[in-house]
């Protein structure tokens, strides 16, 4: 069982097919079945790479072997541990990076590469009105920031919650706060706490749980050599 939230990053790897395959061979079964599907070398290293972090994580955090466990998926899409209500996880990617949070609660994590400018068009399909008025007032460089900081607040949310974007992210507001964390309170009146980290300073990252106690830092991993058992 785990203790407390974990949050890990790691860079995605290059990686010959031969090696994305041995790797692969020592994950869970889903999660090699999901790496062959992909045509694209970069979606397989990445999937990949979202494997290696969680198979780490399961083993070292909750003490969960590979072989001790299966991930299905709910109707949403969010998958989960067969048998393991109080083992959560979530998984992000968005360029270069991976990331996977872990706790007893839901969790949502979210990591997007800040790209500019901005297309205000789509600030306003997409974020409430107020949200849209406050990116809107913005100097053009400050937009780009703020609009992936609300981006990652709503995905990291809607993921803890597990609808994902079946929720429509212009249906709720996110605040930005200058503290350590901001504080939603959803619909059924849960609590939930969300923490922005810089593992890069071209991407924003937000977790999103359901209590306030967050690792001071994410932990950064290099997957091939912290897995570098499995290929030897
Ligand atoms: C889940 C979703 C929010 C992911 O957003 P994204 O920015 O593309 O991708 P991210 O990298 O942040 O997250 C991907 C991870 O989220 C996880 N995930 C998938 N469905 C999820 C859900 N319903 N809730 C929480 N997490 C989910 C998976 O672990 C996935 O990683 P994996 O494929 O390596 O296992 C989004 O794809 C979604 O909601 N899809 C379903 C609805 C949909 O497709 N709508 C389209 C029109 S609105």
């Amino acid at each position: 069982m785990i203790n407390d939230l974990v949050i890990y990053a790691a860079r995605i790897p290059n990686l010959s097919e031969q090696d994305i395959f041995w790797y692969a061979a020592a994950l869970l079964a889903e999660r090699q079945k999901k790496i062959t599907s992909y045509r694209q070398r970069n979606d397989r290293l990445r999937s990949l790479t979202a494997g290696l972090l969680l198979r780490q994580a399961l083993e070292n955090d909750c003490d969960i072997a590979i072989g001790d466990t299966n991930l299905l998926l709910t109707d949403y899409g969010k998958p989960y541990l067969a048998g393991r209500p109080n083992v959560n996880f979530n998984i992000s990617h968005s360029g270069d990076w991976v990331v996977c949070a872990v706790d007893k609660q839901p969790v949502g994590i979210d990591i997007e590469k800040i790209e500019v400018p901005v297309d205000l068009k789509l600030v306003k399909h997409f974020f409430s009105q107020q949200e849209y008025a406050d990116i809107s007032s913005l100097h053009v460089q400050e937009q780009a920031t703020r609009f992936f900081q609300v981006w990652t607040h709503k995905e990291s949310y809607v993921k803890a919650l597990g609808i994902g974007l079946y929720m429509p992210l212009n249906s709720f507001t996110v605040g930005i706060s200058d503290n350590d964390y901001s504080v939603l309170v959803d619909e059924g009146k849960q609590l939930w706490f969300l923490k922005e980290y810089e593992v890069d300073k071209d991407y924003v990252l937000t977790v999103c749980a359901a209590h306030n106690l967050f690792p001071p830092t994410v932990t950064i991993r290099d997957v091939l050599e912290s897995n570098k058992r499995l290929v030897v």
